[in-house]
């Protein structure tokens, strides 16, 4: 194309052919003013360019060829078996996976959660080997990261808290432009650094709060399918997983509220797994909304301080922690008690957490 049409381009941030193909061709023509003939003649140099490159698979493709594609898919399991069950055995490399729902869902708590089992060695429901602990990128756009969250997670399953840690590289985006730009340079540290999983919480939250007018949704439209449309591509070329968090809105229909992700039909149609968490009291649902070869269905599943537990499991931890929490305030209370007759005894001090240290004098310093 000449070089007016390309600087009209870059001036909405497309500057290379994949950007190119992530638009209509009905857009490019919005954007440089060029005829609709010109505008699908590009689209047909563009396509022929990646295939001739092979960046993009060709389209026509035996079942046989997808199926050697799909057999080079790997799982990160939740370790928590009804949503095992939905996903039918974890989220998906190859695959953009979108969690939508209401604030407090527990959308950035499953981030978390599956940022530790990325890490657990494959045989274990990760995607790390012994030699190559896989790594995460995580584009917080919320500022919700929480090392602390990590940290009884990782221990839960086994895995060294600083360990894990480590391997999870956060990037605190402050706008839409620099949200896009880190994805950008996350293609980087996938080739170099083994990341198998890229957290992206929220995916809408920055465009929703820049682009509040009516009349700029067709740019902000467009921006996002760059964005998500790069995440998707990354899942599928590099064979890893994405996993994405998306808010509601809800609409009166006259009937009743119906409840719908955010983003329109460009993050409908490029997530390849929608699931929408709904809040049920302190339980949450979790239901199969899209999915080209998931059966629907909904399970409950909820969260506790070491992650996502089924119902049952979780009802018995917090049982087993209110008994933990009662033992030591009722050896702390013992503590006071007996200090004031000046002896302690050994359960007490280990229960109370109490050091005592020989000072070499008749009396004991704690
Ligand atoms: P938004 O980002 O606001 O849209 O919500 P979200 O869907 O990301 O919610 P998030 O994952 O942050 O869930 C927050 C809820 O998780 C809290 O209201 C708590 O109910 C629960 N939660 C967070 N931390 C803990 C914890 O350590 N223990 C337990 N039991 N629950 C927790
Ligand atoms: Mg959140």
């Amino acid at each position: 194309m000449g070089p007016v049409t390309e600087e009209k381009l870059a001036k909405f941030g497309i500057t290379d052919v994949y950007q190119f193909m992530s638009h209509s061709p009905q857009e490019i023509r919005d954007m440089t003013g060029i005829d609709a003939d010109t505008a699908v003649n590009y689209f047909a140099k563009a396509r022929q360019a990646l295939l001739d490159n092979q960046k993009i698979d060709k389209i026509k493709q035996t079942g046989n060829d997808i199926k050697k594609k799909r057999t080079n898919l790997k799982r990160v399991t939740f370790g928590c078996k009804p949503l095992d069950d939905l996903f039918l055995g974890g989220i998906e490399t190859q695959a953009l996976t979108e969690i939508y729902g209401e604030f407090g869902a527990n959308k950035t708590q499953i981030c978390h959660h599956m940022a530790v089992r990325t890490q657990l060695l494959e045989k274990d429901g990760g995607l790390s080997t012994e030699e190559n602990p896989a790594k995460v990128v995580w584009i917080d756009t919320e500022h919700t990261f929480r090392p602390e969250r990590i940290e009884p997670i990782a221990e839960r399953f086994g895995l060294d808290p600083d360990k894990v840690l480590e391997n999870i590289i956060v990037f605190n985006v402050r706008n839409s432009v620099e949200q896009q730009m880190q994805l950008e340079e996350t293609e980087k540290l996938i080739r170099e650094d083994n990341v198998k999983l890229i957290v992206i919480d929220s995916l809408m939250g920055l465009f929703r709060n820049e682009y509040l007018e009516r009349g700029m949704l067709s740019v902000r439209q467009s921006r996002v399918n760059k964005f998500i449309g790069l995440a998707a591509r990354f899942a599928d070329v590099y064979n890893i997983c994405v996993l994405v968090t998306n808010q509601v809105s809800s609409n009166p229909d006259g009937f009743h509220i119906e409840v719908q992700a955010i983003g329109g039909n460009v993050v409908a149609h490029t997530s390849t797994y929608r699931v929408f968490l709904k809040k049920s009291g302190k339980n949450r649902i979790a239901r199969m909304i899209d999915s080209p070869h998931h059966p629907d269905g909904e399970v409950m599943f909820k969260i506790t301080g070491i992650g996502i537990m089924t119902i049952e499991e979780a009802e018995k931890y917090e049982k087993e922690q209110k008994k933990e929490q009662a033992k030591v305030k009722a050896a702390e209370t013992r503590a006071k008690n007996k200090n004031k007759k000046g002896t302690l005894d050994e359960e007490t001090v280990e229960l109370s957490g109490i050091a005592i240290i020989d000072n070499g004098h008749s009396e004991i310093q704690i």
